[in-house]
């Protein structure tokens, strides 16, 4: 994020000198660190900012913070953090890591009136981290055959690797966890559930590392979604909704794609993946739906040119739970909803920022039942000019639809249940609930 990152470092530059400056806050009372800032920033900041976790500076203890008050305004007040990328007010989230405006307001006063600590007894104690899985014992635990070193400097860089569960009949997974060895290099892992053929032709390309794994750019050719979900420090587990669960055949595997980031000394790291499995089938099939579109032609100087991807109408009534928006480098702002049959609309989800670094699943604060007919709608706009800079080509180029990082998506994955009819019919006293 160099761009944002200046503008960032601008302000807290600002801050050595501009403490004096500020005009007293309308409410003359001034918040402290142990009252009323510690307890935002140790739930919505520690699980990344402590001590060997992947943000680089700890935000754990006054001294931390209060060196920070300033940069901490900046970040917060422009939505950079907590990495929380959906807009407010466009859809309806669970588990929602952004702060509410009254969380910011208090970080701000607080910077405002000179970063007070309050009386250090009443500040509360930072979270401990649970060491082991969240979910208690898993069915299946899955990792690269090997250790995978980072070094201690350098760039961030990503690693594919494909990991047969080896289930020996069809198996209901309920549930997806992540462990890292350690909370500090693993920036993120995207899972992949990858169907049996697609595996097949994945271990005919040869590796590109002695860990047995692949430059993403390797493996561009093969169909890699299924996309399950995004975990990075601090995401919820992948749980799938009450009554439903995603359906692994023998033979099918998981594609680990890791995005790695050196952290000030050399390391190794072997990530590993819990399955959580129930024996009987579930009440509905959890399934996830791409709307995504191949017509991507951007030319290079273009700042602000949008596609559409529309899906076809809903065979099925079919209820979402989640929803995973997806681009890459050039994308700028991204936006999904819903056309019923009926002509209106529902939001699913906006994102104003996007940043592929933090490539969110958003579970639904409600599931949303969609009748059949309807239509999901899909909407990006993408920056190729030298202004943005993420751009990967220097000078910019073509970019056209494709899975290499250099290549465009405008990609839309919705985890939901289709209602197919039952084989029996079925008394219906009425009909179902919108
Ligand atoms: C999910 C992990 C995570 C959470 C939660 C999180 N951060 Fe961060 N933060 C990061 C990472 C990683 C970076 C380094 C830049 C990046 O990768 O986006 C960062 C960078 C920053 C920076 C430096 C930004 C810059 O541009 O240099 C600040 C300041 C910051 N975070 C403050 C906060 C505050 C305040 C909170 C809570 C309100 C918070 N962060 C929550 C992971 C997190």
């Amino acid at each position: 994020m160099p761009k944002v990152l200046s503008s960032v470092i601008a302000l807290s530059s600002f801050a050595t000198f501009g403490i004096g400056v500020f005009q007293k806050p309308s409410n003359p009372v001034a918040p402290t660190f142990a009252d009323d800032v510690a307890p935002i920033l140790y739930k919505r900041c520690a699980s990344c900012h402590s001590d060997s976790r992947i943000a680089p500076f700890s935000l754990v203890g006054y001294e931390n913070a209060k060196k920070r008050a300033l940069t901490i305004v900046g970040v917060t007040e422009t939505n950079l953090m907590p990495p929380w990328k959906a807009k407010a007010n466009y859809g309806e989230f669970r588990d929602v890591a952004a702060l509410t405006e009254a969380e910011k307001k208090i970080l701000k006063r607080w910077a405002e009136t000179g970063a007070k600590e309050g009386d250090p007894a009443k500040t509360p104690k930072p979270p401990t981290v649970v060491p082991g899985w969240r979910l208690g014992k898993p069915a299946y635990i899955l990792a690269p055959s090997k250790e995978t070193p980072i070094p201690a400097e350098g760039r961030d860089f990503f690693r594919d690797y494909l990991i047969d569960p080896q289930v020996t009949k069809p198996t209901w997974i309920r549930a997806i966890d992540f462990l890292p060895k350690e909370q500090g290099t693993v920036h993120h892992i995207i899972p992949s559930l990858i169907k049996k053929e697609e595996a097949e032709k994945l271990r005919k390309i040869k590796f590109d590392f002695a860990d047995e794994s692949w430059k993403p750019e390797s493996i561009q050719s093969v169909e890699t979604y299924n996309v399950l979900g995004f975990w990075s420090t601090g995401a919820p587990p992948f749980e799938s909704p009450e009554g439903t669960a995603f359906l692994v055949n023998p033979g099918d595997c998981f594609l680990l794609d890791v995005h790695y980031k050196p952290k000030g000394k050399p390391t190794t790291e072997q990530p590993k993946v819990a399955l959580y499995t129930q024996e009987s089938a579930p009440k509905d099939e959890m399934s996830v739906k791409v709307v995504a579109s191949g017509n991507i032609y951007i030319q290079p100087g273009e700042k602000n040119v949008r596609f559409y991807a529309i899906g076809p109408e809903t065979e099925h009534d079919t209820t979402i739970y989640a929803v995973w928006p997806h681009m890459h480098y050039l994308g700028k702002t991204f936006k999904a909803w819903v056309k019923f049959p009926g002509g209106f609309s529902k939001p699913l989800v906006a994102i104003d920022s996007w940043d592929p670094d933090w490539q969110l699943l958003y579970y639904l604060r409600d599931p949303m039942r969609v009748p059949k007919g309807s239509k999901i709608y899909v909407t990006g706009t993408y920056d190729n000019t030298e202004d943005n800079p993420r751009n990967p080509n220097s000078p910019p180029s073509v970019v056209e639809a494709g899975e290499s990082s250099r290549d465009e998506m405008l990609f839309f994955e919705l985890f939901q249940v289709e209602h197919k009819p039952k084989a029996k019919p079925v008394e219906e006293k009425k009909s179902p609930k919108n």
